[in-house]
């Protein structure tokens, strides 16, 4: 039996691209799984009807908002009695320079990547405490490793992350709690797919493995991080990037 079986997740856009890949590795390990979503709902109810071995519930809301934020965790906390392990994974971009980019653009894509990673980790991290063990993963991202044209705001949200994680893993260390950041390149998504054709063979070539990740290459290193048995890694950025930065 999987040392993770009746365990707890919650994956903030768990039903779709990187967080759907995340549920279904967490799900195969026998853990339950709350699934975080904005709109994506037949996605979430197909993938709780695909397992019907664990127990898989799913939570509507805005990430970007404190209330919706603290509800989803109070509606988990009732449902599974706890969380053990947090993915923050639920992100958007909306990309133009920084010249053009309006106050709401930035404000958008910060509210959602960043804030909404605090509010979820911060409802959560109590009960962890608590109970002196607990794994958050927050997904930030290249981008935020190394910025990006056009792409500030959605930048300096997922650099925050490592901000966030690094206190975080320091605040609750002691307590058992790791806390660590996964920084994905590029990988085939909706996400990438909505970049224009011309510019992603230019990113590609770019690579040094010559291609795009997968979301389940993703999902393999937050399964690792997830384990009971990596106790000893907190406060680190794991680059799954094909070499694209080093
Ligand atoms: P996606 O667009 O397929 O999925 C994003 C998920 O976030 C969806 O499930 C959506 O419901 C959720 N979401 C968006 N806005 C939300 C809101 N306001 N409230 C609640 N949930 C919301 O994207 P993908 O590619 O799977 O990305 C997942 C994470 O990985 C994101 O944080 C993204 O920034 C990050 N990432 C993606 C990369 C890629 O190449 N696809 C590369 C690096 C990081």
């Amino acid at each position: 039996m999987s040392n993770m079986a009746g365990q707890v997740a919650l994956v903030t856009g768990g039903a779709r691209g990187i967080g759907l890949a995340i549920s279904q590795r967490l799900i195969r390990r026998g853990m339950n799984v709350a699934v975080g979503y904005s709109r994506d709902d037949a996605a979430a109810d197909r993938l709780r009807q695909e397992h019907p071995e664990v127990t898989i519930t799913l939570h509507q809301g805005n990430i970007a908002k404190a209330d919706d934020c603290a509800r989803v965790v109070d509606e988990v906390l009732e449902t599974h009695g706890r969380v053990d392990v947090l993915v923050n994974n639920a992100g958007v971009t909306v990309d133009k320079t920084a010249r053009r980019m309006t106050a709401e653009e930035w404000d958008h894509v910060i509210h959602i990547n960043l804030n909404g990673a605090f509010y979820m980790s911060s409802g959560v991290v109590q009960g962890m405490l608590d109970r002196g063990s607990g794994r958050i993963i927050n997904i930030s991202s290249v981008i935020g490793e190394k910025g990006n044209i056009g792409q500030a705001n959605y930048a300096s949200a997922k650099a925050g992350l490592f901000g966030l994680t690094k206190s975080l893993a320091l605040e609750t260390a002691r307590k058992g709690i790791t806390v660590n950041a996964v920084a994905p390149g590029f990988i085939e998504t909706e996400m990438v797919k909505a970049v224009p054709a011309e510019i992603l063979a230019g990113i590609v070539e770019q690579i040094p493995l010559s291609r795009l990740g997968t979301p389940d290459e993703v999902a393999r290193v937050v399964e690792f991080l997830a384990d009971p048995e990596s106790g000893y890694i907190t406060g680190a950025v794991y680059s799954i990037n094909g070499g694209l930065y080093m």
